[in-house]
């Protein structure tokens, strides 16, 4: 079955209705740091023609020099010499650092393109910023596509997930070329068409932030082994090449297996590491998104705050004096089941993330008219990407089977799994509890799950004290639609029925 969407093959094609460029290469590049570098080299390896362009134009001709010699590659001078290199219509991808760099290198193209040309921006926009740049554009005759790029400077290189949006009349121009180089999964590959404006930012945004959330999963799942199973690093190690052969197979499982068991002259690094986690904030936009759409994107929400926590290291250093946990710290039961309880705990609470992330993107297609493909995203995050994972098939079978799928979790097979799992998820939450070890993901997580499987919460007291202090009003489970005030207090002001909805 094909992912690849809407149109054909169409390489080095040109608009007929455009007079044609002298130009002999089929894409620019801006920027050549190592995404940059890496992603022109993987273009030339597909047999592209790319002109490598970088401000500082030493370092075209040092890459010139070295990386791109005896390749394809030609480089430019200056953005004219660069638009010149060009065949019509002119493709030019922007690998800068997001924010005002590509604001000013899209001004500064602007009034040397032509009608149908396109501007492409590979860097970690704000989805928000793409969309302004895309009508910005539309209204210039230009043609734009914001497209998230994940996997490193190796996946750059070798095959990256591609997640582009945009103007869906420029895709036919770059698909050929993003599909050839991207990753690719049982042949698919790990690119296809996400939808217009910002549609392709907000995706990679929601990747990165499942991204922080697999990791602070699987770091919780570390520090309770440590700390409440006595387990060396090497055993740690053991165990994480144990779970890289279930259902949570993964190249941050397999990363971490790596880490727990390196050492430098005969001792291991991980503990000499300093335990204050940085951020570069696309993690932090996930949870805002989350906030402004109103919906409970916990697990990710969490996972920065985890990070937030970590980084508090000398306040946390003096009240690890004076503040107490548990006096018992050690699991006392048998240490090889615990540990598959762990692993299911993960494995659960990893469910819970991914219904969350879908959530997130099913209220944003919804607010922005995207018309997602769910199933494909779940194959374009399957390869390539740093959440790459086998869970993301179980994930894209599910949307393939179900387009319309209200949630994840209703999907039988997630069903099923997640009922697998329960008991060891509340085991393993509630013997963190009590030998005071943090597991805000693993918990948030079970929080959720118990939350959203209710069909009554007690968000009916929430209403009556609003009304109580705020005469708010609220609806009665009889007569939906109809606002009630109730004289709690004996002496509340009059409050006509519906005048208070908030
Ligand atoms: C030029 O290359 C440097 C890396 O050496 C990079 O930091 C910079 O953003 C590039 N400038 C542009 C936008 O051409
Ligand atoms: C993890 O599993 C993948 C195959 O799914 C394999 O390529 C990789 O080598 C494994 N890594 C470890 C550390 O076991
Ligand atoms: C920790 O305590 C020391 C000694 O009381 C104090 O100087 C320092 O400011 C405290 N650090 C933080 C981050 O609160
Ligand atoms: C609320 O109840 C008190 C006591 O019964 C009554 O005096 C008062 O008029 C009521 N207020 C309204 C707005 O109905
Ligand atoms: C409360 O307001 C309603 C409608 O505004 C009015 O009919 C009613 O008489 C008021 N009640 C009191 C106790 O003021």
């Amino acid at each position: 079955m094909s992912c690849c969407g809407l149109f054909g093959f169409q390489r080095n094609s040109v608009n007929p209705s455009k007079k044609m460029s002298q130009g002999v290469a089929d894409i620019a590049v801006v920027g050549l740091a190592v995404m940059g570098q890496n992603l022109i080299l993987n273009m030339n390896d597909h047999g592209f023609v790319v002109c490598a362009y970088n401000r500082t134009v030493e370092k075209v001709d040092r890459f010139l020099a070295n990386e791109a010699k005896g390749t394809k590659i030609v480089g430019a001078r200056s953005i004219q010499e660069m638009i010149n290199s060009l065949k019509s219509p002119r493709r030019v991808m922007l690998m800068v650092q997001a924010g005002k760099a590509v604001d000013d290198f899209i001004e500064q193209l602007v009034p040397l393109l032509s009608n149908g040309d396109i501007i492409i921006d590979g860097g970690n926009s704000d989805y928000k910023d793409s969309q302004r740049r895309y009508h910005y554009l539309k209204q210039k005759g230009l043609y734009y596509i914001g497209t998230g790029v994940s996997g490193g400077e190796e996946g750059a290189r070798y095959g990256p997930s591609i997640m582009p949006g945009g103007s869906l009349e420029a895709w036919p121009f770059v698909k050929d070329i993003f599909q050839s180089i991207s990753a690719k999964v049982e042949n698919e590959p790990c690119c296809d068409w996400v939808g217009t404006d910002g549609a392709g930012h907000f995706v990679k945004m929601v990747h990165n932030g499942i991204e922080y959330g697999d990791m602070q999963l699987i770091c919780e799942a570390y520090d309770i082994m440590l700390n409440s199973l006595d387990l060396d690093l090497n055993e740690i190690g053991n165990i994480f090449t144990e779970w890289n052969k279930t259902e949570l197979d993964s190249f941050l499982i397999e990363i971490t297996a790596n880490i727990l068991k390196y050492k430098e002259n005969g001792e291991f690094v991980l503990p000499k590491i300093k335990d204050s986690a940085g951020q570069k904030g696309t993690g932090k936009w996930t949870a805002i998104e989350s906030l402004d759409y109103g919906i409970p994107v916990t697990l990710i929400g969490e996972s920065v705050f985890a990070r937030c926590l970590s980084s508090l290291i000398g306040e946390r250093a003096n009240a690890s004096k004076v503040l107490h946990g548990p006096a018992n710290t050690k699991y006392a039961g048998d240490k090889k089941e615990f540990v598959e309880a762990i692993r299911k705990a993960l494995y659960a609470s990893k469910i819970i993330s991914y219904a969350q992330g879908f959530m997130l993107l099913k209220e944003a297609a919804k607010k922005h008219s995207w018309n997602l493909n769910y199933g494909g995203i779940a194959l374009m995050w399957r390869g390539g990407c740093i959440i790459r994972s086998q869970f993301l098939g179980n994930i894209k079978s599910a949307f393939d089977k179900n387009p319309n799928l209200e949630n994840l979790l209703l999907d039988e097979f997630f069903t099923q799994e997640i009922h697998k799992c329960q008991d060891s998820w509340r085991k393993v939450v509630s013997q963190g509890v009590l030998l005071g070890v943090p597991l805000p993901c693993f918990s948030t997580a079970l929080a959720f799950y118990d939350g959203y499987r209710s069909k009554r919460l007690p968000a009916n007291l929430i209403q009556a004290q609003r009304d109580y202090f705020g005469a708010h009003t609220y609806e009665l489970l009889s007569n939906p639609g109809v606002y009630v005030h109730t004289n709690w207090t004996g002496h509340g002001g009059n409050v006509s029925s519906s005048a208070y909805t908030a």
